[in-house]
C-alpha cells in the first residue's frame, strides 16, 4: 500500500521539530513533511499530492485561514486540519467553514493517532477520487429556506431558550449536521462526544447559534431551481418521516432518551448524500434520476452505475469527514444494507434508521 502524505505548516521551527519527534512512530504509515510557511506549502502541493494538510493559524505573510482558502480552491481533495494555540472565536468561525478538523496546541500523540485512524476509515468508505475531490471542496450544505428564516427570527428574540432553538434545528438535516460538527470539534475540548441536538444547543448557547446562523458559509440555501427540479421538499419530508419513526422504533430499546435522540438525528441526516448530489452535482443527479425512471432500476443502482458510489456512501463520507459520532455516521453509511431480520450485533441506531427508512419508503414510495 502506498503511503499517504501529510504536510505540517507552522512558522515556529521548535513546534515543527517537536511534532517530528513525537510523530516519529507513525512514519512507517505516513509520509510526513514539515514546512515553515504557507507559500512553501502551496509550492509543495503544486508539485505533489498531499492527502492531509495540518496548519498553524497565526503565521506571518500568509495566515492559516488564507492558506486553507487557497488549498480548498486549488486542492479540494486534501483534508484540511487547523492547529492553533490562540483562542480567537472570530477567526475560529471563519476557519471552521474551511477546515475538516481542528486541534488546540499543545497536541498530544493520541490526538493524531485518532485523526489518522479516522482518515484511514474514511479512505475505506469511498473509493472514487472524483467524489472525494468534490466533497472535500464543500464547506457547507444548503438549509431549507423556511426553516432557515424561522431560526433566524427565533435567535433574534431575547427570551428564546435552547429547547426552542433545538426544536427548529432538528427539523433541518443540513443545519443539524453543522451544529453537530461544531460542537464535536476539538475547539470545545469536550471529554466526550455530544450526540444530541439538545445537548449541542445547551452547550453552544442561543447567542453562539445566532452568530453561526449569520455566517453565510456555514448555512447556505438551496436554489429555488434545485428545490423544484429535484423535489427537495419531498426529500425533507422523507427525512423528517424517517427521523420521527426511527425515534419511535428506538424508544423500544432500553437505553432511553440518548439512543432515541441519536436515532432521530441519524434519520434526519440519512439521505444527506442526495442533498449533496442535487446541490453540488446537479447534472449527474439529473442523469441518475432519468436513468432510474427509464430503466425501472432503483436510484441506488443508477448512482452506483453512473458515479461509482451511492448517496449513502457519499453522505456517510461527508459526515464522517465532519467528525460526527460513529453511530450516526454508521447509520447513514449503511441505511440501505439493513437486513430484514434483526441483527443483535448491529447498533440500535442503525437498526432504527434502517427500519424507519424502509417503512417510510413503503408509505410514499419515494426516496429510499
Ligand atoms: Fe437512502
Ligand atoms: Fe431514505
Amino acid at each position: 500500500m502506498t503511503k499517504k502524505t501529510i504536510l505540517f505548516v507552522d512558522d515556529e521551527r521548535d513546534i515543527l521539530n517537536g511534532l517530528r519527534r513525537s510523530l516519529y512512530p507513525l512514519c512507517d504509515r505516513w509520509n510526513m513533511l514539515f514546512v515553515e510557511s504557507g507559500a512553501r506549502a502551496i509550492e509543495i502541493m503544486q508539485r505533489q499530492k498531499v492527502n492531509v494538510l495540518i496548519t498553524d493559524m497565526r503565521m506571518p505573510v500568509m495566515n492559516g485561514v488564507q492558506l486553507l482558502q487557497a488549498v480548498r480552491k486549488g486542492n479540494p481533495e486534501t483534508i484540511r486540519v487547523m492547529l492553533t494555540g490562540q483562542a480567537d472565536k472570530e477567526i475560529y468561525n471563519e476557519a471552521m467553514a474551511l477546515c475538516h478538523y481542528f486541534f488546540w496546541k499543545p497536541t498530544i500523540f493520541e490526538d493524531f493517532e485518532v485523526l489518522f485512524h479516522r482518515l484511514h476509515c474514511l479512505d475505506a468508505s469511498l473509493h472514487n477520487e472524483n467524489l472525494v475531490r468534490i466533497i472535500g471542496g464543500i464547506s457547507s450544505l444548503p438549509s431549507l429556506p423556511v426553516l432557515f428564516s424561522r431560526l433566524l427570527s427565533l435567535v433574534e428574540q431575547d427570551e428564546t431558550d435552547c429547547l426552542q432553538v433545538a426544536g427548529v434545528i432538528r427539523e433541518d438535516m443540513a443545519m443539524a449536521g453543522q451544529v453537530m460538527k461544531l460542537v464535536n470539534s476539538s475547539f470545545f475540548g469536550l471529554a466526550r462526544e455530544i450526540e444530541t441536538l439538545e445537548e449541542a444547543v445547551t452547550y453552544l448557547g442561543v447567542k453562539t447559534i445566532g452568530s453561526l446562523v449569520l455566517v453565510e458559509e456555514l448555512f447556505s440555501r438551496c436554489s429555488p431551481a434545485a428545490m423544484k427540479e429535484f423535489q427537495l421538499d419531498q426529500l425533507w419530508q422523507h427525512s423528517f418521516c424517517v427521523a420521527t419513526k426511527a425515534r419511535k422504533i428506538a424508544s423500544a430499546v432500553e437505553n432511553g432518551a440518548q439512543i432515541q435522540d441519536c436515532a432521530y438525528l441519524a434519520g434526519l441526516l440519512h439521505d444527506i448524500g442526495k442533498l449533496l448530489l442535487a446541490t453540488h452535482l446537479p447534472e449527474s443527479y439529473r442523469e441518475i434520476r432519468d436513468n432510474a425512471l427509464r430503466t425501472g432500476r432503483s436510484c441506488v443502482e443508477a448512482e452506483l452505475d453512473i458515479l461509482g458510489a451511492d448517496h449513502a456512501a457519499i453522505g456517510g463520507y461527508l459526515i464522517s469527514l465532519w467528525g460526527l459520532p460513529r453511530r450516526i455516521t454508521e447509520a447513514v453509511l449503511l441505511h440501505h444494507t439493513f437486513p430484514s431480520s434483526g441483527d443483535v450485533s448491529m447498533s440500535p441506531v442503525l437498526q432504527a434508521v434502517g427500519q424507519a427508512n424502509r417503512l417510510c419508503f413503503e408509505l410514499c414510495n419515494s426516496h429510499k
